[in-house]
């Protein structure tokens, strides 16, 4: 079990200020939670894509606030010291300041995380600033938005014009000024990111898919991992391929099973000869 201290925002802060990059992955369960932590991630985002990568929806719009609160504790159990991050499903905070705090409060009371993240710019400054009003550190999202896909078109590069990133720019800097500590950037253009971690002031920024020149990098854990059967996008490096394991792993058993190589005798335990024999005279 990891001997390292709990990661705070200070311990964040601090890291930054030494110029060292932060360590960002999403994860959705308990052994998955204890592995980034022996290895010594910053960070964990349960992340809403979590209804795609665990629960086999299309989008992250059927998640809910039970399941996120679900998968958050998991990841809670199996990552004491990281700093761990809810995410607000969606319409979890969108319809009012109100909604988006008594959520947040519900992901700080009943998962033990340490901050919450939600998506959107200048528009959900007020939900930020609510929630860290109520004392919950609040992380914003700009560029790819999930949540927003269908009105973004699509899951596509953000940001693109000069236009579209002075506006990106501007919801940085709305969000900070309500009090977000830290701001992911998702799939925008490496100098726009660079743009914005240079004018960050109080703000951690981190990418996804958006270059080297943020405070930190994040990336979807099932991405890394050959574990999304159905794509894997161009902003995640693959550093082991875990489904194939997997497969070949399943294929064999099914093919041991059926052939009776497994169960061997040291996969399965037997009764002393006393007790069988009596076990035989109880049913006689
Ligand atoms: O839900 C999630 O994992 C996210 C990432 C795409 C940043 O919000």
């Amino acid at each position: 079990m990891s001997t390292r201290k709990k990661i705070t925002i200070t311990t964040l802060f601090d890291k930054v200020r030494k110029g060292e990059p932060l360590t960002w992955l999403t994860g959705y369960d308990y052994p998955t939670a204890y592995f980034h932590e022996e290895a010594g991630i910053d960070m964990i985002l349960v992340g809403d894509s979590l209804g795609m990568t665990m629960l086999g929806y299309d989008s992250t719009l059927p998640v809910t606030m039970d399941d996120m609160i679900r998968h958050t504790q998991a990841v809670r159990r199996g990552a004491p010291t990281a700093f761990v991050i809810g995410d607000m499903p969606y319409m979890s905070y969108q319809p009012s300041v109100e909604t988006a705090i008594r959520n947040a409060g519900r992901f700080m009371a009943e998962t033990g995380c340490d901050a919450i993240k939600l998506e959107g710019g200048a528009e959900m400054a007020d939900r930020i600033t609510g929630i860290v009003s109520a004392g919950i550190p609040a992380i914003g999202h700009l560029g790819l938005t999930p949540q927003s896909a269908s009105a973004l078109g699509g899951f596509r590069l953000q940001g693109k014009t000069a236009l579209h990133g002075k506006k990106i720019i501007d919801d940085a800097k709305a969000l900070e000024e309500a009090g977000a500590f830290m701001i992911l950037l998702e799939l925008v253009p490496d100098r726009l990111c660079q743009m914005i971690t240079e004018r960050a002031e109080n703000c951690i920024i981190m990418s996804l898919g958006s270059g080297p020149r943020a405070h930190g990098q994040l990336l979807i854990d099932h991405d890394l991992f050959g574990l999304y059967p159905k794509f894997t996008p161009r902003m995640a490096k693959v550093y082991g391929n875990a489904g194939e394991v997997i497969l070949n792993g399943v294929r064999q058993y099914v093919a041991e099973v059926q052939n009776g190589e497994f169960p061997r005798p040291e996969n399965y335990f037997g009764m002393k000869d006393e007790e069988f024999e009596e076990l035989a005279a109880l049913l006689d």
